[in-house]
């Protein structure tokens, strides 16, 4: 596929050029720039190229750019990216002694007005080097109000530098300037629809046929699309096995329950609930509870593999996971000649088990951001409350009871939370909401239940917003709504006579309690 290559000079920004140029219906990946110059040199071509941002200065910068510059590749330099366009076609590009951060107006220079985009438009910078003179063949179509140089190109060479963040919501028409590049300057026609992703996705399976591969299945929107796509093209050779910890929620064995009945999807359920109450039993320290959660699940998982690979005479080849591009690309530090800049980084969902097992990673989605795995789910027929169910977390109910977990305290959660997702769905606000879920306090409280006096525990409410799970704000709920929820839970919750919701943010409060 011809895409749009975006290397990584380590800009905080980097992802949003990606998920921006996505939006705008332009496929785009990112890169290091030292793979840049490897699919260069072994003869691959970009659409057009973006050159990030990023925290050196480039007067640190050794690299001899001419393979990407002497190309008539369409480019736009971003930031650090406009500085290396400046010096590499001999402008004068200044050390900055002061940064520049936060909002800058910038002005477009008469005669070179982008169409469609206002004279005078609010933009967000952070630099320290500017450029001081654009090069020859060069001209300048916006200045900050400052009188510094935000915008240059060369129209006969497609290329592009903008000092500011278009990809950065903060500025004004960010967008629009972006869609100017790919359209005007580059010439590009829109190509990522949900055809392309599936398409990027079932490669990934096809280069597996023939294999057996097994799915720690969760029910969640990354393993149920992930579990999807891999059975289209594999079929019956791929497996997904549910470990019932006995830590789950009401929904979440109706949701299997109804995936077992509505999806040609091989979904074997383990029971295994006695075993983790009885290596919970006694553990009340919160990282503790999360190792034997851990620990306990691979044991369980490990042994249903191999009794079933005996009974089946048959060997499991690939672990499928439904690992995301954030966790691909997960920490961007700066460029350094010779070294890769990109932190590549695998998250393990499921533990020790592919190096346990000796089992290869299948990760079909690693492309892709959330928001267009859903959209991708619904495009493969899934139901949209089946891809737009909240995150939940592999060691479940486990985290969301301070202290000892008991069968009678995971109960009620279960309660509490059925409550909460019933008056939710009733009250048209799941979708509204990111996350939401309840904990159970190990404090006991006084209360009157009918006439008598009552003692005992506390129930809390806990419904944050966020895109990512990053950062996340509590979520301001209508008060009918809130006041309807705690009603029943005291009223039909046996064991709790007292209803909280928290009002923290994420930082410095975590989503989850424990
Ligand atoms: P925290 O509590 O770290 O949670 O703010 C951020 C997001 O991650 C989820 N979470 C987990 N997910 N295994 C998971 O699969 C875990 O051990 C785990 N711990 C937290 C949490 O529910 C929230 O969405």
């Amino acid at each position: 596929m011809n895409n749009i290559w975006i290397v990584d000079f380590g800009s905080q920004y980097t992802q949003l050029i990606t998920r921006k140029s996505r939006e705008l219906g332009y496929s785009s990946f990112i890169m290091t720039i030292d793979e840049c110059f490897e699919k260069l040199e072994a003869g691959a071509k970009p659409r057009a190229l973006i050159l990030s941002g990023g925290p050196n200065s480039i007067f640190e910068d050794e690299t001899n750019y001419s393979q990407i510059f002497d190309s008539n590749i369409p480019t736009l330099g971003i930031c650090y990216g406009m500085q290396l366009i400046a010096n590499y076609f001999d402008g004068v590009v200044e050390r900055g002694l002061q940064g520049e951060y936060g909002h800058a107006r910038v002005q477009a220079v008469n005669g070179h007005e982008i169409p469609g985009i206002k004279s005078s438009i609010n933009t967000w910078m952070s630099h320290f080097d500017h450029v001081k003179e654009v090069p020859q063949g060069f001209v300048t179509t916006l200045k900050s109000d400052n009188g510094l140089i935000a915008g240059i190109e060369n129209k006969e060479k497609k290329i592009m530098g903008l000092q500011f963040h278009p990809e950065v919501e903060h500025t004004e028409h960010g967008k629009d300037i972006l869609r100017h590049f790919f359209h005007d300057v580059a010439n590009l026609e829109e190509n990522w629809s949900n055809e392309i992703m599936l398409e990027v996705c079932t490669k990934e399976v096809e280069a597996v046929k023939g294999s057996k591969v097994l799915c720690a299945f969760s029910g969640g929107v990354d393993s149920l699309v992930a579990a999807t796509i891999a059975h289209r093209v594999l079929g019956q050779d791929v497996y997904c096995f549910f470990v019932d910890n006995g830590l789950l929620r009401p929904q979440d064995y109706t949701h299997i329950e109804t995936l077992q009945k509505e999806t040609d999807l091989n979904i074997e359920v383990i029971d295994a609930k006695e075993l983790f109450y009885s290596k919970l039993a006694g553990v009340s320290d919160p990282e503790k509870k999360r190792k034997a959660i851990g620990v306990t699940f691979i044991e369980v998982f490990e042994k249903k593999v191999h009794e079933f690979e005996k009974e089946q005479g048959i060997k499991f080849d690939y672990l499928l996971q439904g690992t995301l591009y954030p966790d691909v690309i997960e920490s961007i530090s700066p460029h350094k000649k010779g070294g890769k800049s990109v932190t590549i980084k695998s998250h393990h969902n499921v533990g020790g088990l592919p190096e346990r097992m000796k089992l290869k990673l299948l990760e079909p989605l690693k492309l892709l951001f959330k928001d267009e795995v859903r959209q991708l789910g619904e495009a493969v027929q899934l139901k949209h409350h089946w891809v737009h169910r909240h995150p939940f977390p592999g060691p479940g109910i486990g985290v969301r009871i301070l202290g000892e977990v008991s069968p009678q305290a995971v109960k009620k959660v279960q309660d509490s939370d059925q409550i909460l997702f019933e008056e939710l769905h009733g009250q048209s606000l799941y979708e509204a909401c990111w996350q939401a879920f309840t904990v159970l306090l190990p404090v006991k409280t006084v209360g009157v239940k009918g006439d008598a006096r009552a003692y005992e525990e506390v129930i809390c409410i806990r419904i944050v917003n966020s895109t990512d799970g990053m950062t996340a704000t509590w979520t301001d709920l209508p008060h009918e709504f809130l006041a309807k929820a705690s009603a029943r839970i005291t009223n039909e919750v046996a064991g709790i006579t007292r209803v909280v919701y928290d009002i923290t943010s994420k930082p410095p409060g975590t989503i989850e309690w424990e």
